[in-house]
């Protein structure tokens, strides 16, 4: 414990990915934290990661004014992950980017809250063809006119555990004799390898994260959190085929083929990809370089290669894991 028992950090979207690594860090630092979820049966599991009585769960929507307004009362400190990749129904990126953004911002400014840490992403930019890259730059302009002294990240793909990047890679690599990657050019031509990534380990993120929770000289700032090494797609998925044990056919195939297979994806209940994906995917996720980053917090960035070994072998052959499997009793 590092003396901040006293403290209460109330985090928006702390049962998803990166939500629960920084539930689990803070947990470690001693704070007292409330978890605002819209399901406290769903994210009873998050009690684990503390002592007993450390993590409460609260139910509450961002995007309702209301709920959020309760759920950072007494908070020292509060952070919003949350966050959605494709539009459904009422959950539509203005409605939780940019509203539910709003609401919490609103809410931490009237009461009193110290440190409000704000999650966008890479890319966001009202000028984006993206409306997911257009909804995080407005969400991040709705956070700082409630709240000015608010601490924004904005991480490339975020790589781990539970990640749905290079997860998503290796279910497909576990699934297909062939993965594609899309490409603007020839796939044997210069730069033919795909939109470039810089993926960063959530460990690095909620380590950044957890500093600025507590700390004034992070305020009213924006930083821009990226790994050590830049990937094409067709790297990236090589990786994935390696870790996995796997020779599948990886070939180029132009974005527009990729535009008809989202286009008829998206009407899955949980869409694969989406054309808005498509429109992001083109673009990559790289630092611009114009922002701090990781340095700023004293943060040496972790290797993807040392961190994605270690959990994408379960996309390995049966075979591989027939010395561990156990003979049943003739
Ligand atoms: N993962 C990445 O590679 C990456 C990269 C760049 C930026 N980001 C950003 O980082 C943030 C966290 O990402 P993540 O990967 O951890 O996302 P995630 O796993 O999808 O988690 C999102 C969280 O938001 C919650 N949520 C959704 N709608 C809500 C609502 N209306 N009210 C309250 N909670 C709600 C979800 O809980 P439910 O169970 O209730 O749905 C979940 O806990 C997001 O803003 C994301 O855009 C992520």
């Amino acid at each position: 414990m590092t003396g901040q028992s006293e403290k209460l950090i109330a985090i928006f979207g702390g049962s998803g990915f990166i939500g629960r690594h920084l539930v689990r860090r803070l947990a470690e630092q001693g704070w007292r934290i409330r978890v605002i979820v819209r399901d406290t049966q769903k994210a009873s599991f998050l009690k684990v990661s503390g002592r007993v009585g450390q993590i409460s769960l609260v139910p509450a929507s961002s995007t309702n004014e209301q709920s959020v307004a309760s759920a950072v009362q007494g908070a020292d400190a509060v952070v919003n992950l949350v966050g959605i990749l494709y539009e459904r129904g009422k959950r539509s990126f203005q409605a939780i980017h940019i509203n539910g953004a709003k609401n919490i911002a609103k809410a931490c400014a009237k009461a009193g809250v110290k440190h409000l840490i704000h999650i966008s992403a890479l890319g966001a930019d009202n000028a984006s063809p993206s409306k997911y890259a257009q909804s995080k730059a407005a969400g991040e302009t709705a956070i700082k006119d409630a709240f000015p002294g608010a601490t924004i990240f904005r991480p490339s793909v975020v790589l781990g555990p539970e990640d749905g990047f290079f997860n998503l890679f290796g279910r497909l690599i576990q699934i297909f004799p062939i993965v594609p990657f899309f490409t603007n050019t020839v796939p044997h031509a210069e730069g033919g390898g795909g939109p470039k990534f810089q993926p960063v380990y959530v460990g690095d993120v909620v380590a950044a994260v957890s500093q600025a929770v507590s700390d004034d000289s992070y305020a009213g700032k924006t930083y821009e959190l990226a790994g050590p090494r830049i990937y094409d797609m067709r790297e990236i998925i090589t990786i994935v085929n390696n870790e996995a044990q796997r020779k599948r056919w990886i070939i180029g195939l132009p974005f527009f083929v990729a535009g008809i297979t989202a286009f008829f994806l998206q009407f899955l209940p949980k869409p694969l990809i989406t054309p808005d994906q498509v429109k992001q995917l083109k673009i990559g996720s790289l630092a611009t370089g114009k922002l701090p980053g990781l340095d700023a917090f004293g943060i040496t960035p972790t290797a993807a290669e040392g961190v994605i070994s270690t959990y994408l072998k379960r996309y390995r052959p049966l075979q591989q894991n027939k010395r561990l499997r156990i003979k049943p009793n003739k």
